[in-house]
């Protein structure tokens, strides 16, 4: 097969949908990718990595979308990117389409077989293509947060670990999930003193194995998050109801009780955040504050780190890759149920029920048109 990674065009994008890695890996299975020049440059990985690897450089993202059989990238298509769309063509990025009635109708149309990473699913109900980048964003998380504990960066000017003799930063996460453990891990690791809270008992029951008396687990409710966001320094938001909208846990007259420079990450942001004063931010203008309470809602966290995010993604996307480059995309959804939930458009019908549910179109069950 013949694979194509264009240079990404979304605004702030830096990351690749290929490493010099799958490029070698794909060469030996007989499969050629062309790459876009400059693809990887914002990931550190100039062309002649790409070269060296096995892969073709070519100049343009038309040339890259005309001679590819499936195209490998990060994020949505951009409208600049619609015009290269044509029946037939396999597309695997994030598509996030639910909210992207646009997008969605241009897929259909032009007949392309889109496989979204966001809803390849395992049997054992994990998303594997969304865990590395939530891995990024818990461990970012922390960093962040103790940057803005700093007093120069408006915080309350505190050590996350402390110092022997001195107390060192509380902090709280809401939500233990893969963001809320690698918060977590990070701030334990700094030293800080940490609570995680979430509504899942078995989660809490891992988390305690796993850290014993390093930190403090606690059942989520109303008044337990109040009492503990009493005291917190640095707070993480990382709830998570999957496919809906995340749950307001920390509401506006929660933070008159918080202390005035402390510190709110809310992860959740993608998904609406989980608190009341959230509102979306970019990495040109990160943070806001309301009632003295800094608050930092960026929502593509991980485009920060373009290196770790990029390697971290690709590692989880190797395989299906790989699999639909040497089985086609019938096949391949025949043999692997975890591809067959990622197919989001196919042959001119929606495939995926709840994009269609959530703007009110029709979708065709895929092995029906397959
Ligand atoms: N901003 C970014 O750049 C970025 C990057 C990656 C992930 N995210 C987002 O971070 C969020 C968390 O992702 P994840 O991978 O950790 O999800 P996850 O499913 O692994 O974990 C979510 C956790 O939230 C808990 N939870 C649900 N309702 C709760 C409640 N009422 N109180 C307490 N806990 C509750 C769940 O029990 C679960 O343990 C998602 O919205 C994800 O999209 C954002």
């Amino acid at each position: 097969m013949i694979l194509g990674v264009p240079k990404e065009v979304k605004d702030h994008e830096t990351r690749v949908g290929m490493v010099p890695a799958n490029i070698t890996a794909l060469h030996e299975a007989g499969h050629k990718v062309l790459v876009q020049a400059g693809a990887g440059a914002a990931s550190s990985l100039p062309d002649s990595e790409y070269i060296h690897a096995g892969a073709e450089i070519v100049p343009s993202a038309a040339e890259v979308w005309k001679r590819a059989e499936m195209i490998v990238k990060v994020k949505e298509p951009q409208p600049a990117e619609y015009a290269f769309f044509r029946p037939g063509l396999i597309l695997f990025t994030y598509l996030h389409l639910a909210p992207l009635p646009g997008l969605t109708d241009e897929l259909v149309r032009a007949r392309v077989n889109a496989v979204a990473y966001e809803t390849i699913r395992e049997a054992d109900g994990s998303l594997p293509l969304l865990t590395p980048m939530s891995e990024v964003a818990g461990r970012m998380a922390v960093q962040v947060g103790a940057q803005y504990l700093e007093a120069p960066n408006g915080g309350r000017g505190i050590l996350i670990g402390g110092i022997p003799g001195v107390q060192p930063a509380n902090v709280v996460i809401l939500g233990g999930g893969v963001v809320g453990h690698n918060a977590a891990k990070m701030a334990v690791g700094l030293g800080a003193r940490v609570t995680v809270i979430d509504r899942n008992l078995n989660r809490l029951r891992e988390l305690d194995d796993v850290y014993a008396s390093s930190l403090v687990t606690l059942a989520s409710n109303v008044w337990t998050i109040r009492e503990a966001l009493r005291h917190a320094d640095l707070v993480v938001g990382a709830v998570l109801i999957p496919g809906a909208s995340a749950p307001k846990l920390i509401r506006r007259d929660m933070l008159s009780s918080m202390k005035k420079g402390a510190v709110m990450v809310d992860v959740s942001i993608d998904q609406g955040g989980c608190f009341e004063t959230s509102r979306a931010t970019t990495h040109t203008d990160p943070i806001y504050f309301v009632d003295g309470v800094l608050h930092y809602c960026v929502s593509n966290m991980p485009a920060a780190v373009p290196h770790t995010s990029t390697f971290g993604l690709t590692n989880a996307t190797a395989p299906y890759m790989m699999e639909l480059a040497n089985h086609g995309l019938e096949a391949a959804c025949e043999k692997n149920e975890a591809i067959r939930e990622g197919v989001n458009t196919y042959n001119g019908y929606i495939t995926y029920p709840a994009v269609a549910e959530s703007q009110g179109q029709t979708w065709k069950e895929l092995t029906a048109v397959l």
